[in-house]
Parts: structure tokens; C-alpha cells; sequence
């Protein structure tokens, strides 16, 4: 297959921190959302034609509480649940299919509750 990894330790974070802590990310680390709405990771895609793709956000949640994230691609939001996953170190994907722009597309992953995001790892498209 032909994809692209768009790490979260390398995007724009904000009210977040890159850590180590849990094994099984892939990179060099992974983003700890701040517990708060709001924070996010930002991705910079490129696509070499307009057309729909398989977002695939993996990440880890070790609470039994689901942390949604509200999915944005230019700007246009599609939240999506981000279920527990059992254990900070069991790390799993959620797929959003989205159209993306031929060229540059910001793909932002947005905390949608007080309990932050889950433990970001990546992005693969
Ligand atoms: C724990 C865990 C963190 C996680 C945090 C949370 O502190 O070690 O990796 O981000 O819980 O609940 O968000
Ligand atoms: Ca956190």
C-alpha cells in the first residue's frame, strides 16, 4: 500500500506536550492533550490530487471514558469517537474519510470535552 505518516510529536501542538511514557508509539513519542476542550494537533497533508481519503488517527486512551475529538479538514469539522482502548500502551486507529484538497490541507484533531484528547500518536493517510 502507499501512505504517508504524519507524526503528532512533529505537528503544531497547542495546550499539549510530547512524552515517552507509554510504549508501542510509533516516531519519537507521542502528544499528551491537556485535560481541557480545546487543545489540539494540527497536521499540515499533502495531497498530490483532490479527491477522498482515509484519515487514520492512531492513538491511545487508558480511561473507560470515550474523549472525542472534532476532526477539521479546512476547516470543516467531523467529530468523531475516540473510544478507550484498555491501557495507555494499547494503541488502536480511528479512519475519517474526508476529501482533501489537491496540494496543502490542514487536518486538525480538537479535544471536543473537558477530558482532552486521548494520547495522540499519528496520522496516516
Ligand atoms: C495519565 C497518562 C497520560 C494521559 C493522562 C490523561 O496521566 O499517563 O499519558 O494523557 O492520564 O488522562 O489524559
Ligand atoms: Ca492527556
Amino acid at each position: 500500500s502507499d501512505f504517508t505518516d504524519y507524526q503528532a510529536e512533529s505537528a503544531t501542538i497547542s495546550q499539549g506536550v510530547v512524552d515517552t511514557k507509554h510504549a508501542g508509539y510509533t516516531g519519537s513519542g507521542f502528544v499528551d492533550y491537556a485535560n481541557v476542550a480545546g487543545s489540539y494537533v494540527e497536521f499540515t497533508v499533502s495531497a498530490a490530487a483532490a479527491g477522498q481519503q482515509a484519515l487514520a488517527f492512531r492513538y491511545a486512551n487508558g480511561t473507560t471514558t470515550n474523549r472525542p475529538l472534532d476532526i477539521s479538514v479546512n476547516g470543516t469539522v467531523v467529530a468523531r469517537d475516540f473510544p478507550g482502548t484498555g491501557a495507555w500502551t494499547t494503541w488502536q486507529e480511528v479512519t475519517v474519510n474526508a476529501t482533501l484538497n489537491a496540494g496543502a490541507n490542514v487536518v486538525r484533531a480538537t479535544a471536543a470535552t473537558a477530558n482532552g484528547g486521548p494520547n495522540l500518536d499519528r496520522l496516516r493517510v
